[in-house]
């Protein structure tokens, strides 16, 4: 697994591959799995709502799915990772998310999140768009001792907590968005629709 957790692209594609010449085996336990995951191309044209299948996402994981064209993050947060967010407020910049263009109400709060245990938030940092890199480690050398795992803009170093929320004194206005959703069972969360609950 890379440090950005659930590649699914490439996943897909050595599934694909798998099934075209034949093989049996790991292909095809996960193919259908996997597809499901995805939202189906149609879906995807209109910038309906996607739905993904969070049933296999290990702690500490990422996986990604694709909505109106962006990317979205759904990250299975850890116990740690959740009492981590509580230390975090002096050094954001907007740790209550106060700005209430950057998520529905039902997510203003520490976690960011219906259920804590998962965030799902767009990836696309609040400065000029690049993509930030999950970063789950702690203190890595490169982000100091103040690391406790989040997303790390390599465009021009914005960083971002495992809630979303930005660093005080970075390039980034914002906390990262976070899209509407909602959960259709434990495993099923359908993004982009939350059925009016905001
Ligand atoms: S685009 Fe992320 S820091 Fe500039």
């Amino acid at each position: 697994m890379s440090a950005d957790g659930v590649d699914l692209k490439k996943r897909r594609t050595l599934t694909l591959a798998t099934s075209a010449v034949g093989a049996v085996g790991t292909g095809f336990v996960i193919y259908p799995f996997l597809a499901a995951w995805g939202p189906s191309e149609k879906a995807k044209a209109a910038g309906a709502p996607v739905e993904a299948d969070i049933g296999k996402l290990e702690p500490g994981q990422l996986m990604r799915v694709k909505w109106r064209g962006k990317p979205v993050w759904i990250v299975h947060r850890t116990e740690q990772n959740l009492q981590d967010l509580s230390g975090l407020d002096s050094i954001l910049e907007d740790p209550a998310s106060d700005d209430t263009g950057q998520q529905p109400d039902y997510c203003k709060n520490p976690e960011r999140a219906i259920k804590g245990e998962y965030l799902v938030a767009v990836g696309i940092c609040t400065h000029l768009g690049c993509s930030p890199t999950y970063r789950p480690e702690i203190a890595p050398e490169d982000l100091g001792p103040e690391w406790k795992g989040g997303f790390f803009c390599p465009c021009h170093g914005s960083k971002f907590d495992l809630a979303g929320r930005v660093y005080a004194g970075v390039p980034a206005p914002k906390n990262l968005e976070i899209p509407p959703y909602q959960y259709l069972s434990d495993t099923r969360i359908l993004i982009g629709t939350d059925g009016g609950a905001a």
